[in-house]
């Protein structure tokens, strides 16, 4: 899956133009594009990242990561994606970074999404859906979650069972055996429970474009 994670971030350096600020996702399929984005950094004026984890591998690479405050819109974001369907809505936040991935998906014009062939899926919902939740409203937004979806919440704990805490300084909830056939009204319907920051379903705004990874690139 490597191979086509590679593959598909190579691919997506063909969206960046001379002078862009560039929106950076974050997982291992952007860790590639980034590594590739280092290439041509003299080309680009800067980035804005979605995580500190991405943060930290663009500084790494000397690249800028300006705030997106102070950039206004961006022509270009570039993420991966858990799952994706053939109308290019999505899951994401298995890196539990959700909450900035939406916020700069919907401050992009493009976003271009690159994916291995694993991700592709006829309908949303095999991989647990995350929301990210204030910590305290973590039990009431698993009952409203629930009840609403009939899907099984769980808290993302670490490989310590300590909760796995956001950039954000917020919990994670997974929401498993959902087969999502209306995601644009899960979306909504989830993003109204209190306390939900956001869920990571990108169904309202989905991508522009999808690479799927291999030899050639797929690109619809
Ligand atoms: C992080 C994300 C990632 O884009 C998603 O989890 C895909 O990751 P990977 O490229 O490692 O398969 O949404 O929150």
């Amino acid at each position: 899956m490597s191979e086509s994670k590679r593959l598909a971030a190579e691919k997506a350096i063909e969206y960046v133009e001379d002078g862009m600020i560039v929106g950076v996702g974050t997982g291992s399929t952007v860790a590639y594009f980034i590594d590739a984005l280092a290439r041509i950094k003299d080309r680009i004026q800067a980035t804005v990242s979605s995580s500190e984890r991405s943060t930290e591998l663009l500084r790494g690479h000397g690249i800028e990561v300006l705030d997106l405050n102070a950039t206004g819109s961006l022509s270009l974001y570039v993420d991966g994606a858990d799952e994706c369907d053939p109308h290019k809505r999505l899951i994401k936040g298995g890196g539990a970074a959700l909450t900035r991935e939406k916020i700069i998906a919907e401050a992009s014009e493009k976003f271009v999404c690159i994916v291995d062939p694993s991700k592709r899926v006829d309908v949303l919902g095999k991989f647990p859906l995350p929301v990210e939740v204030i910590p305290m409203a973590r039990s009431l937004a698993a009952r409203q979650i629930l009840a609403l979806t009939g899907g099984q919440p769980v808290w993302r704990q670490n490989s310590e069972g300590a909760p796995v805490v956001t950039d954000n300084g917020n919990w994670v909830l997974d929401i498993h055996n959902l087969s999502i056939t209306d995601p644009v009204g899960i979306e909504q319907a989830i993003n109204q429970i209190p306390g939900v920051v956001s869920v990571g379903l990108f169904a309202r705004r989905p991508a522009d474009v999808v690479i799927v990874g291999g030899e050639p690139p797929l690109v619809l």
